[in-house]
């Protein structure tokens, strides 16, 4: 079977990817499959580059770990996606500790802004400058930053962004807007009004944190809708846990479902990529969260007890079989 990623380009898309972590690259087994251009074309560092690893205090920058994650991707010429510049999550104390007024906050957001995407100007392909904005009822999330600037604060990142490197690609990325719904609804309308407002804004992420037996019916349908916008977009963080145990029926079930939802990214042009929110079950951030869920990723673990060695899931299958338009 050839590589994803080599199927991917094939039928006209960037990339096939994976997000990937730090820690994980001292498994040698891991980055010996993860460091194969043919199968992964993209890389998302998973942790490394948000708010907290990249300005744990004040002013204070550092890159160290995220230049980890560029110096793989640029190594096994891989297309490298920044993850991410302004999320209410993983923030250091400092950021939501200080009451902050709108003239501060507004500088901070612009300068971490500004100072991430700058340095790495020339090396990402695009950024998730704004993470997951918006409520599941489509209204904005009540963070530090939206209770203290409005949704001005959007406008504020996304100008900085574009100010620092003019030629990357400028993402808002979300969840549960991978379907014909409030949320996509709302997402849309806010795309709208960056657009009537001349803020850049280049592509939409769709997380696609999918179920078993779940995965909605109008992702087609909502992604024209993204398309119709005059955007790019993504499935950026995919991936399709199922209830535990696994059994043979749910992995032939998750095969379906990844396949429903790379093929329809094979059908609409607008979408440029895929990436995995890492390919391998050992490294999934679904169990801790989800508890009594897992085995969301297309490859096994490394569990030898268990006769795991990263070995491909049906699942793996089904991405091959859409990726080659069958
Ligand atoms: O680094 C510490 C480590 O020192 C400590 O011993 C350990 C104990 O819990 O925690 C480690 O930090 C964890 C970090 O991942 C690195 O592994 C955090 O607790 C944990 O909350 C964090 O989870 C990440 C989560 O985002 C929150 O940032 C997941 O790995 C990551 O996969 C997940 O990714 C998000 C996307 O950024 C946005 N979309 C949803 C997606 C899934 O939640």
């Amino acid at each position: 079977v050839p590589g994803l990623n080599d199927l991917a380009i094939s039928a006209g898309k960037r990339y096939f990817g994976s997000a990937t972590d730090n820690p994980e690259l001292n498994d040698t087994t891991y980055t010996s499959i993860l460091e194969n251009y043919a199968m992964f074309g993209q890389i998302t560092p998973g942790n490394s580059m948000k708010w907290y690893a990249t300005e744990p205090e004040p002013g204070v920058f550092t890159f160290t770990a995220g230049n980890v994650i560029a110096d793989l991707a640029k190594s096994n010429g891989m297309v490298l996606r920044g993850h991410n510049c302004v999320w209410y999550e993983e923030l250091p104390d400092w950021v939501t500790a200080n009451n902050y007024n709108a003239t501060e906050l507004a500088a901070i957001v612009a300068n971490h802004t500004g100072t991430l995407v700058g340095y790495y100007a020339g090396q990402m392909y695009a950024w998730d400058v704004i993470n997951e904005p918006l409520n599941d009822n489509g209204t904005m999330r009540e963070d530090v930053f939206y209770d203290t600037l409005g949704d001005s604060y959007i406008s504020i990142a996304l100008k900085a962004a574009r100010a620092a490197d003019p030629n990357v690609k400028l993402y808002i990325n979300d969840y549960n807007i991978e379907y014909v719904g409030t949320k996509s609804t709302a997402m849309q309308n806010l795309i709208k009004q960056l657009q009537a407002d001349d803020v850049p804004i280049d592509g939409v992420g769709l997380e696609s944190h999918f179920i078993v037996g779940e995965v909605p019916t109008t992702i087609v349908e909502n992604m024209q809708a993204f398309a119709a916008l005059g955007l790019e977009f993504a499935i950026t963080e995919l991936d399709i846990r199922m209830e535990l145990p696994a059994t043979a029926d749910l992995y032939e079930q998750q095969k379906t479902d990844y396949y429903t939802v790379v093929s329809a990214c094979m059908q609409v042009e607008q979408c440029v990529g895929i990436t995995v929110w890492d390919w391998t079950d050992k490294y999934s951030w679904v169990p801790s969260t989800f508890p009594g869920y897992g085995d969301a990723c297309p490859w096994d673990s490394n569990d030898m007890l268990a006769h795991q060695n990263y070995e491909r899931k049906p699942a793996f299958d089904g991405i091959a079989i859409a990726l080659q338009g069958q």
